[in-house]
């Protein structure tokens, strides 16, 4: 099976290069390794290549990789990937979803102190993992989409508040330097168009003796046209200003695509065609969203899985 999705991957990815040139031209791959393991690979003009070479070729310079802590995206997935992207050239972002399931504290009765011991090692562990093969991590993502907090129960946002969150942050970051780590942090959020949403919890999580404001590099939001019905291109612009304004931090669409299929789903920007042309329309938007933020805060896309 032969994928030839690579005319409207290049587009994306020449349209965000040309011009304003955004920093980091992304796109997270993680799914790459089990897709080709069914059998899939990639052409570009026909010819058959590795797909993080197809995507540098045409302007692609940034890789985000998702780690669980188990399961089918764990470490040794992540590792192995990770050599084909530094191989390739590029940037790599970790993305740790430091999911309950997957750290075994669903349910558990764990307090925060040994939550805070457990996720010092465990960040500690990562970092060193790649650097020890000689990949080391560029970006370093805590947690993924993380509104609601990380590590449920004790950082559950809407039971515990957003303190335990805050520790929990700054340990994580705690576990990175201590392994030398000298990449920069990236906080995630969903939700990129919803202010209020990102208000409350950047207002609230750099708290004096747990996470403070220089332990963050960069901010990161998902923007998705089909989950809510707020999520256009003005709210997302009007949110980005002010999250630009208010923190005065490097931001980036950490995750986005647009469809070229999408049956019986109203999608939020309904001028913009449902194919490939839509895709590129869709990112040549978000990207003047970007370039137009105050001071060049506006610094990458990462689409989501274009492979
Ligand atoms: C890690 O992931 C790989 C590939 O996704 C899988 O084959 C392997 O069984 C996993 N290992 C563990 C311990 O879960």
């Amino acid at each position: 099976m032969m994928r030839t999705l690579v005319a409207y991957f290049s587009l994306l990815f020449l349209c965000i290069s040309s011009s304003y040139a955004l920093k980091y031209h992304a796109a997270d791959i993680s799914s790459l390794l089990v897709v080709e393991s069914q059998g899939v690979s990639f052409s570009d003009n026909g010819k058959v290549a590795p797909f993080e070479d197809i995507m540098k070729a045409h302007g692609g310079n940034t890789v985000r990789i998702r780690v669980w802590t188990a399961g089918q995206y764990n470490t040794t997935y992540g590792l192995k990937l990770a050599k084909r992207v530094k191989a390739a050239g590029m940037t790599l972002i970790v993305d740790l979803h430091l999911s309950d399931t997957c750290s075994g504290r669903s349910g558990s009765s764990s307090n925060s102190f040994q939550l805070a011991d457990d996720i010092v090692r465990y960040t500690m562990q990562i970092v060193q993992q790649f650097a020890a093969q000689g990949t080391p991590i560029d970006i370093l993502q805590i947690g993924n989409e993380i509104n609601n907090g990380i590590l449920w129960p004790v950082g559950e946002i809407s039971v515990n508040g957003i303190n335990p969150v805050s520790q929990l942050l700054n340990s994580a970051v705690n576990g990175a330097k201590a392994a030398g780590f000298s990449g920069k942090t990236l906080l995630h959020l969903a939700n990129g168009w919803d202010w209020s949403g990102l208000d409350s919890f950047f207002g609230g999580v750099f708290i004096p003796g747990a996470l403070s404001a220089s332990e963050i590099d960069l901010i990161g939001v998902s923007f998705y046209p089909f989950y809510d019905a707020g999520a256009t291109l003005s709210a997302l612009e009007s949110s980005l200003t002010n999250l630009a304004n208010t923190f005065k931090k490097p931001i980036v669409v950490a995750e986005t695509d647009w469809p070229v299929s999408c049956p019986g789903v109203t999608l939020t920007e309904p001028s913009i065609p449902v194919s490939a042309a839509g895709q590129t329309t869709w990112i040549m938007d978000i990207k003047n969203i970007l370039v137009g933020l105050p001071n060049g805060l506006g610094q990458g896309i990462f689409y989501w899985e274009p492979g």
